[in-house]
């Protein structure tokens, strides 16, 4: 989508956005009696400004068409909400047919917070809610098309600011960023095998300040990956480990390492999944994705932080050279797994990568991935759980989170559950009980690679990584999350 910001005075267009709080007398940015003789239209077909609600006004000829999206009312303000009524206006302009817009953005009177904000969360809301995975479709004849031009339309020129064309620039590569990431998680399964990812990966490294170096099966061995090798082995497809690494342009004031749970297909291997669904687990490696993702984002930004990426991916399968139950893995940190069900097989490439991004010595360490069908089961697909060491962290992530429209639950570590996972063979078994706290016994499993003193936050996605019928700007398929959180978390530190 093609972003544009110009004074609304040589605004030329045929369709208006504009946005209304349920309580108010008029529109934002059409004061006086021109915006109550629409809000008083509107009312007319019951709209006031109810949150998700649009109302399209067509003002008389000549004039173009207005539409109003509601932000409901002011004291239940959140600026997420403005990526929902935005989403919802996309949706009623592509009903019309119309693929260019502008959008009126406030008064920075009008509005509480940032004016910035407001205007990033409005085309946040339009770019997230206009992607599409199209590769592999033929259109319909009579399909609406997504908006391809959006340009923000300014009342009051004071507002069109450098700071403003900033803050929507940046917005815009994020958003950017997200659809990235929705795309190597909605590719089927077959085109993109870990060589495949990692080929994407090193593409990374031609812009901004990043390194990408892919280390192969041989490497791995060399290495000691156990958990990486062991997962991938029942597959042709060799397994390899993405290792980025962004650095700031002046000081570097922290070090964070970021690894994401890349299983380009997950069929459970020898513990096998039911084959209803299945076709669901192409997206087990979203985390892995988010983690590309965001270093396409960092790509075009300065943050004053050292991000090392850790994007270990492997294909489960089960090939004649595939891990069996009753197998031990031994992980880059010498401590071994015992195998339980092959389809827990997410836990021992990330153990491989925490060990390994221990010795990075960060600041923080945050791992991502779609892990346990029990953390589905508690938390739905709205919310991601939290577990780990780091409290700062944590309660920086739900709130940034709840700010970026991305939700995160925590769960507790508690010690008593570690003896779920003995095991009389090995150092530890790699699941718990069955049908008992899966989310935290992997967790806790997680934890014994975590090196001493290494700030750690584990964040499960198994629910929101992927929404099967879409939400308000996250179409069906794939979404992102929580890559607009750790890139929110990055540029606050
Ligand atoms: N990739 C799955 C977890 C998952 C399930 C993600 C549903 C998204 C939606 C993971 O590898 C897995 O299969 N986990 C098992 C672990 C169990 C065998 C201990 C699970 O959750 O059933
Ligand atoms: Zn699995
Ligand atoms: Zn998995």
């Amino acid at each position: 989508m093609k972003i544009d910001l110009i004074a609304k005075k040589n605004w030329t267009g045929r369709v208006l956005v504009g946005f209304m709080f349920d309580g108010d007398k008029t529109p934002l940015a059409i004061p006086g009696d021109e915006g109550k003789s629409y809000a008083a239209v509107a009312a007319g077909e019951k709209f006031t400004g109810q949150f998700k609600k649009t109302s399209l006004l067509r003002p008389g000829s000549g004039a173009p068409k207005l539409i109003l999206a509601g932000l409901g009312k002011r004291k239940e303000f959140e600026l997420d909400r403005v990526r929902s009524a935005s989403a919802k206006a996309l949706k009623r302009v592509e009903e019309i047919g119309a693929e260019s817009i502008g959008l009126l953005v406030p008064d920075n009177k009008e509005v509480r917070g940032d004016l910035a904000d407001f205007a990033a969360a409005a085309v946040e809301g339009a770019i997230l809610s206009s992607y599409r995975f199209d590769k592999y479709r033929t259109p319909k004849a009579d399909e609406a098309k997504a908006v391809g031009e959006l340009t923000l339309v300014f009342a009051n020129t004071k507002n069109l600011s450098v700071a403003m064309r900033k803050a929507v620039d940046e917005v815009v590569a994020r958003s950017e960023a997200v659809c990235f990431t929705r795309d190597l998680a909605n590719e089927p399964p077959s085109p993109k095998p870990p060589e495949k990812m990692a080929e994407i990966a090193a593409g990374l490294a031609k812009k901004g300040r990043i390194t990408v170096e892919v280390m192969h099966k041989a490497e791995l061995e060399k290495l000691g990956m156990g958990g990486i090798l062991r997962v991938g082995a029942g597959s042709h497809q060799p397994p390899c480990l993405v290792h980025l690494t962004y650095t700031p342009a002046g000081k570097s004031k922290q070090t964070v390492v970021v690894i994401g749970k890349g299983i380009t297909f997950d069929s459970g291997g020898i513990s096998i999944k039911p084959s209803a669904g299945m076709e669901a687990m192409k997206d087990d490696m979203a985390g892995a994705g988010s983690v590309l993702g965001l270093f396409k984002w960092l790509g075009s930004v300065d943050v004053p932080v050292t991000v090392h990426g850790l994007a270990p991916f492997a294909e489960n399968m089960p090939g004649g050279g595939a891990q069996k139950p009753g197998d031990v893995i031994r992980h880059y940190n010498g401590k071994t797994a015992e195998v339980i069900s092959t389809d827990a097989e997410g836990r021992h490439l990330l153990a491989d990568c925490l060990a390994y991004g221990s010795t990075l010595k960060p600041d923080l360490m945050i791992d991502i991935a779609t892990l346990t069908g029990a953390c589905v089961v508690a938390l739905g697909d709205e919310y991601s759980a939290l577990l780990g060491t780091d409290r700062r962290a944590i309660d920086r992530l739900i709130s940034v989170g709840k700010q970026q429209g991305e939700f995160f639950w925590e769960l507790p570590l508690p010690d008593r559950y570690m003896s779920h996972l003995k095991s009389k063979v090995a150092d530890m078994k790699h699941v718990g009980k069955p049908g008992i706290a899966g989310t935290i016994t992997a967790g806790l499993f997680l934890k014994e690679f975590v090196g001493e003193g290494v700030p750690w936050v584990h964040i499960d996605i198994a629910g929101p990584s992927f929404t099967r019928e879409g939400w308000d700007y996250a179409p069906a398929g794939a979404t992102g999350v929580p890559l607009r959180t750790i890139a929110a978390l990055l540029r606050g530190l």
